[in-house]
């Protein structure tokens, strides 16, 4: 029988518990002898502790013993690559990077999360399209990146269960930014859904949990620790997230604009991002080519369109219908004004996720209905310059007054200046 509140006490005063300890509490939790408050009473005591090295890496192993574990590599006789972001405000960076991947002949399977915070979920992107499932079995996981090359799944009830359970309940208690959870939950999904070979996108900035670069470098080492020890491939890539990825912020907004980008026709940033992700992917699987090579390679798939082709069989694949067309739209769409005329000096990233989540594009207790349509189009971002009375952006929204509070939110996110800012790059370093 395990003792909660006797384990939350000795790591609200500091103590390092044992890896049979938190295997315990883990899977006790899992099962639901552990109920929500105490759990979220030891995700508070370990955001304001910390966990050592070594219980962060035995959470990791007891949230992946709470479910079953996938072989990919032996299913398919093939390196099996995977990505993952630590979540930001427009990212939908794998919607993108899978079907690229797949397209060059490179085998993918993610297992993805929802939306955390101000943060989107891929699931959720996912969801906006009428019929896509996300909720496939281990089973049918491996038969379709066998058969189809791609699959983007859910965290099903039989791969890393305590990983579900948590991820939903440190959104709604503040305990999302913390470096050991955080590391720990993508790890436990990575290592469980049974890829080689992992790049992992760390976000830094204004709208992402690591505000600093050292805050992201230690979260990027701590992950590649819990991947060494795992024996996976992993390469992590720090990115900017001072701003909104791309332009669209919002499900079905975001899924639009991973089309554009498939034709070719994306944000620069989003691109830059895509390719260079795509890159080091392909260089970690068994194609044999370098970084460069891999790029140029994801490149061509999409200028030949072989990209786009895939993702159409990818969401029939899961259930979903692939056209433009059949994506959710808001009643409301309305234009956000630019008060003066100069250079867009910031753009906040929380500011516009905020917006997007009041509007209802996130979750603000775990039991919310993601309304898929509405959103934030950001037309101008940092370095762009504007007229007075020109659109900053585009709110999509359920109703006129929920429009009009957004809009007034929007406003206050854009800084305009009289001189350009500098610029920062979209991939600010890799390791690994
Ligand atoms: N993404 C995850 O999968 N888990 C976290 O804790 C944060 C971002």
């Amino acid at each position: 029988m395990v003792h909660a509140a006797e384990l939350i006490r000795r790591k609200r005063d500091g103590d390092e518990l044992t890896s049979a300890e938190l295997r315990e509490l883990v899977l006790a939790y899992a099962v639901g002898e552990v109920p929500d408050y105490q759990m979220a009473a030891f995700c508070m005591a370990v955001y304001f502790r910390g966990l050592s090295p070594a219980e962060t890496f035995a959470l990791t192993e007891a949230m992946i013993a709470s479910g079953e574990t996938l072989d990919l590599h032996a299913a398919l006789g093939r390196t099996v690559v995977d990505k993952h972001s630590t979540g930001g405000v427009g990212d939908k960076t794998s919607l993108a990077v899978g079907p690229i991947v797949a397209a060059c002949g490179v085998p993918f399977g993610k297992m993805s999360g929802r939306g955390l915070g101000h943060t989107g979920g891929t699931l959720d992107k996912l969801e906006s399209i009428p019929g896509f499932r996300v909720e496939l079995s281990a089973a049918e996981f491996v038969t379709q990146v066998r058969e189809v090359g791609l699959a983007i799944i859910g965290q099903t009830g039989d791969l890393v269960p305590a990983d579900k359970l948590l991820y939903s309940l440190r959104d709604v208690t503040a305990t999302v930014d913390n470096v050991s959870l955080i590391a720990s939950s993508i790890m436990s999904k990575k290592i469980a859904a049974g890829a080689d070979a992992i790049v992992l996108d760390v976000k830094v900035g204004d709208g992402a949990f690591m505000k600093t670069l050292d805050d992201a470098r230690t979260l990027a080492e701590a992950m590649l620790e819990l991947g060494r020890r795992a024996d996976r491939r992993v390469v992590c890539v720090l990115t900017d997230m001072d701003q909104p990825l791309g332009h669209a912020v919002g499900n079905a907004l975001e899924v639009r604009e991973t089309l554009a980008t498939l034709r070719g026709q994306g944000p620069p940033d989003f691109t830059e991002l895509v390719l260079d992700a795509t890159g080091h992917l392909l260089a970690l699987s068994d194609l044999g080519v370098d970084g460069d090579e891999g790029r140029a390679r994801a490149a061509a798939a999409v200028q030949e369109g072989t990209a786009l082709e895939m993702y159409e069989r990818w969401i029939r694949a899961q259930g979903g219908d692939p056209s433009e067309d059949a994506l959710p739209v808001a009643p409301e769409v309305r234009e956000v004004i630019a008060p003066r005329a100069g250079h867009v000096t910031r753009l906040g990233a929380v500011a516009v996720g905020m917006t997007a989540l009041h509007l209802g594009a996130g979750r603000r207790t775990k039991e919310d209905a993601i309304d898929h349509a509405v959103g934030v189009r950001c037309l101008k971002k940092p370095g762009d310059t504007v007229d007075a009375g020109e659109a900053l952006a585009e709110i999509h929204a359920r109703d006129a007054s929920a429009a009009a509070e957004a809009a007034n939110e929007v406003v206050a996110a854009y800084a305009i200046g009289d001189e350009p800012p500098t610029s920062r790059p979209i991939v600010l370093e890799t390791i690994g």
